[in-house]
């Protein structure tokens, strides 16, 4: 288990804001304000409702390198809340405000934490959200609150269940399974998961690997006794990473997951950064952030649709590293776009009479790290080649060259010829 070297007492100077918990600040705020954006999709629309639980939440104020102060991770929700609702006001040029009705849940074990973030809150000018219960304060353990908080969630929007459950753990066994399957109870909840994976991974022994199994009730892809003989083995550590995020998502509850990490600056030492949600759009949305925050995120898989084909990482260099990361920047999109050119009429090939783009791209989101918006640029790439057909809902031929819709019909030409890797050039394929 990690040391907690974070303190906060209010009076004296807050713990200094390390580099990672910079970048998760900066993709939360992103990822809250794209979100509260596509919740509120049209001008109409007057509230909108939500929980948000920030089961680690800290004492609310960092002291940066420089000795300025930054905010927690509570400030900066508050703060998401307030730019959506202008950016909403300013792009919907609306007349009538839109309503935030959002509680925010704040847990955390630490009293002196607790205390420590009431003060800021109170400076910063929430007091009346405090005592009007909009800003609700929780000392202890995660797991013990957590069952309430989301029977608050449902409480407060029983139809859509809509609640975000920010769990940055410091570490990796302090979130059980059990935990994110009740969360994931609610239809419309979402979670993002910190998990410290190389700190598991580079201290794993027969022990602690028991200990983290049986604390959190995620299971690893190989027993405590097989451990010494698999450490032999190259790529052991990818393997084992692959496995525990397969653990993960697969009892999770959710439907939909992002497996991206947050680069350390040197050396083993990444955060995963997992995104647990129940509707397509809040993964390509989060998706979406990775990619304009791309200096800070990193991912050890393949780029196009198959991301786990070579088992979680393309080749692994001496020190047990892929040869070539993806870093979510222009490089990447690249060699995304090019493989998805070839996998994806191949991929269309497996449905004789075609398939809705929706279907499809449903079908392959949790193993791309492509944006929804990249997969139709592709798509209508393909077609202006010729490799693919677009129809449209009356039945005939799209010609468009910049918008695809979930209800357009992906199908191979009738008589068309393509190659897959390892045969020669020129097969023809009749659909
Ligand atoms: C990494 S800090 C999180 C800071 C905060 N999320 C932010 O970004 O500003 C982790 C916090 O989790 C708290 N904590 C550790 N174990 C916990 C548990 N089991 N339940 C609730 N809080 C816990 C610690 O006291 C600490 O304040």
């Amino acid at each position: 288990m990690l040391a907690n070297h974070y303190e906060w007492v209010w009076g004296s100077s807050p713990p200094p804001l390390a580099r990672h918990s910079e970048v998760k600040h900066a993709l939360l705020r992103g990822y809250l304000v794209e979100y509260f954006s596509t919740l509120v999709s049209s001008p109409h629309q007057d509230r909108i409702q939500l929980t948000i639980v920030d089961g680690f939440c800290g004492g609310g104020r960092y002291t940066t390198q420089s000795g300025a102060a930054a905010p927690g991770s509570p400030i900066v929700i508050l703060q998401a809340i307030r730019e959506a609702q202008l950016r909403i006001e300013i792009e919907q040029r609306r007349r009538k405000p839109i309503v935030f009705d959002v509680e925010l849940i704040c847990i955390d074990e630490s009293p002196s934490a607790i205390d420590h973030l009431r003060h800021v809150l109170i400076e910063q000018g929430y007091e009346n959200q405090l005592s009007g219960g909009s800003i609700r304060l929780l000392q202890g353990d995660f797991v013990v609150h957590c069952e309430s908080a989301v029977a608050e969630a449902r409480r407060r929007s029983p139809r859509a269940g809509r609640a975000v459950f920010i769990l940055d753990q410091y570490g990796y066994d302090s979130v059980p399974l059990a935990a994110i399957q009740t969360i994931f109870s609610l239809h419309r909840a979402e979670v993002i998961l910190t998990f410290a994976v190389d700190a598991l991974i580079n201290f794993l022994s027969e022990k602690n690997l028991s200990d983290f199994q049986r604390k959190t009730g995620i299971q690893a892809p190989i027993t405590a006794r097989e451990l010494d003989e698999m450490k032999k083995t190259p790529g052991w550590r990818l393997y084992l990473q692959s496995g525990l995020y397969q653990g993960i998502t697969r009892e999770s509850g959710a439907e939909y997951f992002t497996p991206f990490f947050i680069r350390s600056e040197r050396g083993h030492g990444d955060f995963w950064l997992v995104h647990l949600s129940r509707h397509w759009k809040a993964r390509d949305v989060m998706t979406t952030t990775h990619w304009k925050h791309h200096n800070h995120f990193i991912h050890y898989g393949d780029a196009g649709l198959d991301m786990f084909a070579t088992g979680y990482a393309a080749r692994i260099d001496d020190a047990d590293r892929p040869q070539r990361a993806f870093e979510f920047d222009d490089v990447a999109k690249t060699r995304s776009i090019d493989s998805m050119l070839a996998q994806i009429p191949r991929a269309i090939a497996t449905y004789p009479a075609g398939v809705r783009f929706q279907d499809f791209f449903e079908s392959r989101v949790n193993l791309t790290p492509a944006t929804r918006q990249m997969i139709s640029l592709t798509v209508l790439q393909l077609a202006s080649l010729g490799e693919l057909e677009v129809i449209r809902e009356d039945g005939k031929i799209s010609t468009a060259r910049s918008a695809i819709n979930g209800e357009h019909v992906l199908r191979l030409p009738k008589q068309r010829t393509f190659s897959f890797p390892g045969t020669s050039p020129g097969i023809t394929s009749s659909s």
